[in-house]
């Protein structure tokens, strides 16, 4: 039978970090995947060119019931810790929106440093190896695997979540949570388009593909980020963001022109004459098929000059607080994470082992901790990966 001192299940992000860590400090490490190649998500991740993390990191960046436990881990293996790792294997890097970096080249060359960093300190990856049960057996833990039993010391559970399972998401790790009575909170998709009925999106079906800078909110939780219309419903980032914490039939309330002042922009055309069509001066401020839509949908295609006070509350209704009730999301199909997971209370903060459980680890997106959009998920892969590494 194989034997070890760490298994890690799971060679993306979280599991490489982790095995590369506890096989610098000496311990026999194989990291097991069924897929064929590790780290595809890292592959895909920001149109390819990887957003490998953002310098912003806060606790406040990440959900989770217990949105202090991410801290540990986070402070201990930081944003600039992984950007030196990028730098010492001289990948070029560039900072796009604030805070958020990205390879300049290809995120390929991320996938390379963890597999070359892993080889170095002696590891062993083991692909297209499906992986079975976990159990406990005396001092440590036999896993099934497509190569036969393999023994180890220490369990590092990495496999992801559920989203996009056409890449190989399982949600294996949830399982194995339940399997030594380790609590779960419920999952959903995050980071994911949100879809309209049919008949809400038939009025807007011209707008597919019009982006605006914009501001979605949900309860007390907003973002201002471009909003694309598709022809399923909403997407861009700040849909994307708002998606993380939006629950089913919460209704959604979008300001599609936030920095615009309506009545100055009208009073600025009743200036110029006033004879001018609504859509015409509303394409000053808004994406002209947006602004076309908007005054046949309110039924205004008259002149500036005759817009009543009614036209005007409507059409700021229209343009600032336009409220819709999403239907659903895109699923997990699409979604770029998965919201909750294994319950953190369940696993020390400073080493991600379960509590009750020696030996066994949970690090990633399998736990409960989700980043928002821009390099957060990548930065708690790393950090709650290497904190598992230290002591496996
Ligand atoms: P990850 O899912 O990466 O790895 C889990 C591994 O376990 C996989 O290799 C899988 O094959 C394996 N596995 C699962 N079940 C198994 C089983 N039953 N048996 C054997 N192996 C199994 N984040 C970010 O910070 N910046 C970004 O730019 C992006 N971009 C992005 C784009 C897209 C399209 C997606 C889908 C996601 C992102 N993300 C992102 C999110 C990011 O990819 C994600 O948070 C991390 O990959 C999570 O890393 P993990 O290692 O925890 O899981």
């Amino acid at each position: 039978m194989e034997s070890c001192d760490v298994m890690v299940l799971g060679a993306g992000a979280a599991g490489l970090m982790a095995g590369i860590e506890a096989a610098r400090r000496g311990r026999r490490v194989i990291v097991a995947d069924h897929a064929a190649k590790p780290a595809e998500k890292i592959r895909i991740s920001g149109g390819g060119r990887c957003n490998f993390t953002n310098l912003a990191t806060t606790p406040d960046r990440f959900i989770s019931a217990n949105p202090r436990f991410a801290i540990s881990a986070l402070s201990r293996f930081t944003p600039r810790d992984f950007l030196r790792r990028i730098e010492g294997a001289g990948i070029a890097w560039t900072e796009k929106a604030a805070g958020q970096l990205f390879c300049e080249g290809s995120a390929t060359q991320v996938v390379s440093l963890l597999t070359d960093d892993l080889a170095r300190a002696g590891g062993a990856l083991w692909l297209g190896c499906s992986l079975g049960a976990v159990r406990r057996e005396g001092a440590g833990f036999t896993v099934e695997t497509a190569r036969g039993p393999a023994r180890a010391e220490a369990v590092v559970v990495a496999t992801g979540g559920k989203s996009i399972p056409k890449m190989g998401a399982t949600g294996m790790g949830y399982r194995i949570a339940e399997s030594f009575s380790l609590p779960v909170t419920e999952t959903r998709p995050g980071l994911v388009p949100m879809t309209m009925a049919e008949q809400d999106l038939a009025p807007i079906s011209d707008l597919a593909g019009v982006a605006v800078s914009g501001t979605a909110r949900a309860g007390r939780t907003r973002f201002d980020e471009a909003i694309l219309f598709t022809h399923r419903g909403l997407s861009g980032p700040a849909i994307l963001q708002l998606s993380s914490y939006w629950r089913e039939g919460e209704p959604v309330e979008l300001d599609l022109c936030p920095q615009a002042d309506l009545d100055a922009l009208v009073a600025h055309g009743r200036a110029e004459g006033g004879r001018m069509a609504l859509r015409t001066l509303l394409a000053r401020i808004v994406p002209e098929r947006l602004a076309r839509q908007v005054e046949a949908e309110l039924r205004l295609d008259k002149p500036v000059a005759g817009l009543s006070r009614a036209d005007m509350a409507r059409l700021a209704d229209r343009l600032h607080r336009w409220r819709i009730r999403p239907v659903g999301t895109e699923g997990y199909r699409t979604a770029e994470v998965t919201v909750g997971g294994v319950d953190t209370k369940a696993l020390d903060s400073r080493t991600m082992e379960a509590k009750g459980v020696p030996g066994l680890y949970f690090v990633g997106e399998v736990v409960d901790v989700t980043g928002w959009l821009g390099g957060y998920n990548f930065q708690w892969a790393w950090s709650s990966g290497w904190a598992a590494g230290q002591v496996a």
